[in-house]
């Protein structure tokens, strides 16, 4: 009995083995299954990735600049001065190691500049204002209100608007009459306001690289350059690594592809921007534009020009501050308001006979209490 018993218990012991030895062998190939899906994926993914970065380089190599460059031509003030200092490079460059991309400053030229004028005194302040050609009203009420100026709290300060290229009626007696316009080969669209953005950046760093400070400021603003100037000269402002204006803190990416802001994840992957400052109007010290214009060589562009500014300047590692009054940087008011634009610094604007009526309001009755 006992004998009769230990067979079938140990035929058991033998099949609980056995089961078992199945049991692991199926768990050993179990494993087996999801990692090689994982390994596949992750090749079908890599190769991918490989060809699309080899189809948007492969684009950007081939494809010429469509946009037929008028003749290269200088304020007569300047031009024999300029013609020998400014290097003409054209297209896009493809070095190996390094990636330049379509907004990448140095691969357009300017083909109206205004020479050297930072040359002889360094302005304390620069005013960059990016602005299509064909909108000479905007231009115009700028001249007549808060470019108008060219010394403010004792400092020297210059306005200068810079224009990509459209096929609107040339620009080229206005820059004779005003000496005061930019223009570079890059076709002027708003998808292009980053090329805008970053040729602004290297108009500063090699035409004007000793500025105490610089300003992107659109061609819709309000702009109190005295208080701007007094912020600029109080002991706390850095004049160096500084950038500020109305910041923008956590903003989403935004995946919609019917939305004017649409970034696809191709381009900018994470779904936040880092922090950045509102382009309608920016601040910085006069050593930023070069930094930014040698570390945007690495950095893949997505329209959104002030967000990708604040890409650039995470990767520089620099921090971005706070104004000493962050109230000072506004955006929208529609009514005039005199105690608020006395002591505002930007506020956007909707449009140049505003600038011109709230300027005038303003400044046509000096005195009045607020
Ligand atoms: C941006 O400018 C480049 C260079 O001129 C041009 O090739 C491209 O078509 C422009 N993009 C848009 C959206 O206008």
């Amino acid at each position: 009995m006992e004998g009769q018993k230990r067979i079938p218990s140990m035929n058991g012991l033998k099949r609980t083995l056995l089961c078992r030895d199945r049991l692991n062998l199926h768990k050993k190939t179990w494993f087996k299954y999801p990692l090689l899906l994982c390994v596949t994926l992750l090749v079908c993914y890599i190769s991918k990735e490989k060809s699309l970065l080899h189809q948007h380089y492969h684009r950007l190599v081939n494809e010429p600049n469509q946009v037929k460059a008028p003749s290269y031509r200088v304020h007569p003030k300047q031009r024999d001065k300029l013609d020998s200092k400014i290097p003409r490079t054209t297209f896009v460059h493809y070095t190996a190691g390094t990636q330049y991309h379509q907004a990448y400053p140095k691969n357009y030229h300017f083909i109206i500049d205004v020479g050297d004028v930072c040359e002889s005194s360094s302005p304390f302040l620069v005013l960059m204002v990016p602005v299509e050609p064909n909108n000479v009203a905007a231009r115009d009420a700028i001249r007549s209100t808060w470019g108008k100026k060219k010394i403010v709290q004792g400092k020297k300060v210059l306005t200068l608007f810079m224009l990509g290229l459209t096929e609107g009626p040339d620009v080229w007696q206005e820059s004779e009459l005003h000496g005061d316009l930019i223009q570079s080969n890059f076709r002027d669209s708003y998808f292009n306001l980053t090329i805008k953005t970053m040729v602004i950046m290297e108009w500063l760093a090699t035409r004007c690289p000793r500025a105490t400070y610089g300003m992107k400021i659109d061609s819709d603003m309000f702009l109190n350059v005295d208080n701007l100037v007094l912020m600029l000269q109080k002991p706390s402002i850095p004049q160096n690594n500084y950038l500020t204006g109305w910041l923008m803190r956590n903003r989403q990416v935004v995946r919609s592809k019917s939305s004017k802001w649409y970034v696809s994840e191709e381009i900018y992957p994470y779904p936040k921007f880092p922090l950045y400052i509102l382009g309608t109007g920016y601040v910085f010290s006069g050593d930023l534009p070069r930094k930014l214009v040698e570390i945007s060589r690495s950095i893949k562009p997505f329209k959104i020009e002030d967000a990708y500014v604040g890409t650039c300047m995470k990767k520089l590692g620099i921090a971005i501050t706070s104004p000493p009054d962050p109230s000072q940087f506004r955006t929208r008011s529609n009514k005039f308001d005199r105690c608020m634009y006395s002591k505002t610094i930007t506020s956007v604007l909707a449009s140049p006979e505003q600038l011109l009526s709230f300027w005038m309001k303003l400044k046509m009755t000096p005195g009045l209490p607020c």
